[in-house]
């Protein structure tokens, strides 16, 4: 999942491309580069590394008012300046920068390499730019068309000509192309986070839409040719969203973030005379819902595990049940789609590959689904039509953070909403909806325990393995604080059910592997306890995510207790402290924090 970016205009190309480019960033980071097209010539330069990497080596002869560029995050063929995008011709007549996978790479490559035409780079890309050189002489609309009726595989795609440099060709299929309309000039990207600095003013291609972009506006069709109507929607986010705002990483600004990211995920959806939630996008009756028997909620990474704490809110307080699966093992499955079932598509980018295939899939076999999505117009809102917007603001470090809690909080809204038209109580009702309304105020209360969760964090940072515990709605708050700090600070990190550790994983136990236990004080309290007295028994170093009272009565290595809500939405505070650990534990390591080694933002690919 790589970014694209292109500019055509009146103004130089190759700032705004590169502030493009800085924005899309967290898509891929491996390699960069840009194409102008002056002249009726081609300038390209490409690298590996950062784009803060290009940008300082970028030659003055990087000149022209229409230009294409691209941040990678490779599939095929290893970052190195080769393989960077763009790719030209052997003539250099076309370049262009691609973001998705062409499955029949191999077979075109033989066949054009048959025909004489030379590879300089190792990508299933470069074959797309020899394709449309191939194609009969005619307007660059209608190589590339040409061109991507011999593709199979995803792609969102923008291509230059040097000869025509009036017009840039893009085209969608599976991977995110929106098009930003400026006054005179046009701005093209995959998603909104490199326009906003131009313009609010943004259309969304479609898969199987190519469009013909001009200085002066563009047209749309599909790839056989027929016209396609596009309305612009306004982008909410201003640039000023996309700043730093004084914090050294977005990860930490995203964490302090959360108090005003909640808010806004709770924002008019209270509603303390019926000691219910009002949830607009839903756009399903009470009598709808009503027939609803099961709910399954599907996400990849932390979209899933937000799934889970999902799945506990619905059942334990709608007394629905519910079940979060992987959006890509429920794809590959051939899943049985009911009825009766109601189906939650998480993502907080809402351009998840498998999430997006998943969506596909339930609605091909009649299935009836919902988006809780925090990118408002991605391709799994538009697809799932209807659902809930998060409103957390845009997210830039690649772990998730604000998301993942603004998610298990549309969670808690929609289980509310089940619950009180099924059998809870008002005074139940009431209850929640308070303690939702306590949850700002109580994670700025552990926000401000940084100072000890930072102590603990250099222990736990001298460790090659780590082991999170957790029972019930507990478990997946282990699992979200395994994989944050898999993805930040390179330990391996596990999560398991507590029970589950004396059928095997308690043979890792030892001084060298610590624990990080969740044990809320509630009804399984106890049990938790028995957990802390195995490892214990076995010298492993233990850490507690609990609540204040009473002294614990095993002795921990550290403890972190947070505000006490209504034990269903305890999870949702717990999992607070977990993310500062992980971030303190990755700047102890010196670790990359906004840009993980290895990973991206979304992943637009299978
Ligand atoms: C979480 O920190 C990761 N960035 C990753 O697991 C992410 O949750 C997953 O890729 C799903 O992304 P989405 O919410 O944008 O669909």
């Amino acid at each position: 999942m790589c970014g694209i970016v292109g500019y055509i205009g009146k103004r130089e190309a190759v700032p705004i491309l590169v502030d493009g480019l800085r924005r899309l960033e967290y898509r891929g980071y491996d390699s960069a580069g840009i194409a102008c097209a002056r002249n009726e010539k081609l300038s390209i330069f490409k690298t590996r590394g950062k784009v803060r990497d290009l940008e300082r080596s970028l030659p003055e002869r990087l000149k022209g008012t229409t230009g294409i560029a691209h941040t990678r995050w490779a599939t095929h063929g290893e970052p190195n300046d080769r393989n960077a995008h763009p790719h030209t011709d052997g003539s250099e007549r076309f370049a262009i920068v691609h973001n998705g996978i062409v499955e029949n790479a191999a077979q075109l490559r033989a066949k054009l390499q048959a025909s004489g035409v030379t590879f300089h780079s190792d990508t299933d890309s470069e074959v797309l730019v020899h394709l449309i050189a191939a194609m009969p002489a005619g307007s660059l609309e209608d190589r590339v068309r040409g061109a991507l009726r011999l593709v199979t595989g995803t792609y969102g795609l923008a291509v230059l000509d040097a000869e025509r440099p009036e017009a840039i060709i893009v085209a969608r299929n599976g991977s995110p192309v929106v098009l930003g309309i400026g006054e005179r000039e046009m701005f093209i990207a995959s998603d909104p986070a490199a326009l906003v600095r131009h313009t609010q003013s943004v259309v969304h291609l479609d898969d199987g839409e190519i469009a013909v972009v001009r200085a002066d506006g563009f047209e749309t069709s599909t790839l056989d040719g027929g016209a396609t109507a596009k309305k612009p929607s306004t982008i909410a986010w201003t640039v000023e969203s996309f700043d730093m705002e004084g914090y050294s990483h977005y990860m930490r600004k995203e964490i302090a973030e959360q108090p005003d990211s909640i808010r806004r995920t709770l924002s008019g959806r209270l509603d303390n005379r019926f000691h219910t939630t009002h949830i607009g996008g839903l756009e399903m009756a009470a009598r709808e819902l009503l027939e609803i028997r099961r709910v399954k909620i599907l996400g990849c990474g932390s979209a899933h595990i937000s799934g889970c704490i999902g799945a506990h809110l619905i059942e334990q307080l709608a007394r629905v049940p519910a079940h979060a699966e992987p959006a890509s093992e429920f794809r590959y499955r051939n899943p049985v789609i009911e009825q009766d079932t109601l189906y939650i598509a998480v993502s907080q980018s809402g351009e998840t590959f498998d999430t997006l295939a998943a969506v596909q899939e339930i609605k091909r076999k009649g299935g009836r689904v919902l988006g809780i999505v925090n990118v408002v117009g991605s391709t799994i809102a538009r697809e799932c039509g209807r659902g809930i917007y998060l409103h957390a603001g845009p997210e830039i470090a690649v772990v998730s953070t604000k998301t993942f809690t603004s998610t298990a909080v549309a969670f808690a809204l929609l289980a509310i909403h089940l619950g009180r038209i099924r059998d809870m109580s008002t005074s139940h009702g009431a209850r929640l909806l308070k303690a939702l309304e306590a949850l700002p105020a109580q994670v700025e209360d552990i926000l401000a325990m940084e100072p000890h969760i930072a102590k603990l964090a250099q222990e736990l940072a001298k460790r090659e393995n780590a082991y999170f515990v957790g029972r019930a709605s507990g478990y997946p708050v282990a699992m979200e604080g395994a994989l944050k700090l898999k993805e930040v600070s390179y330990i391996h990190a596990e999560a398991y059910p507590a029970s589950e550790l004396k059928h095997g994983p308690l043979a890792l136990i030892s001084p060298e592997t610590p624990t990080v236990v969740i044990i809320p004080r509630d009804d399984l309290f106890a049990k938790n306890v028995s957990t802390l007295e195995e490892i214990r028994a076995r010298s492993g170093p233990l850490y507690a995510i609990t609540h204040s009272g009473e002294p614990l009565p095993v002795a921990v290595n550290g403890v972190i207790e947070v505000p006490k809500s209504e034990p269903e939405l305890d999870p949702l505070l717990m999992n607070i402290p977990l993310q500062l650990l992980a971030y303190h534990v990755a700047l102890a390591k010196d670790r990359n924090i906004d840009q993980p080694r290895n990973l991206a933002k979304s992943v637009t690919v299978e």
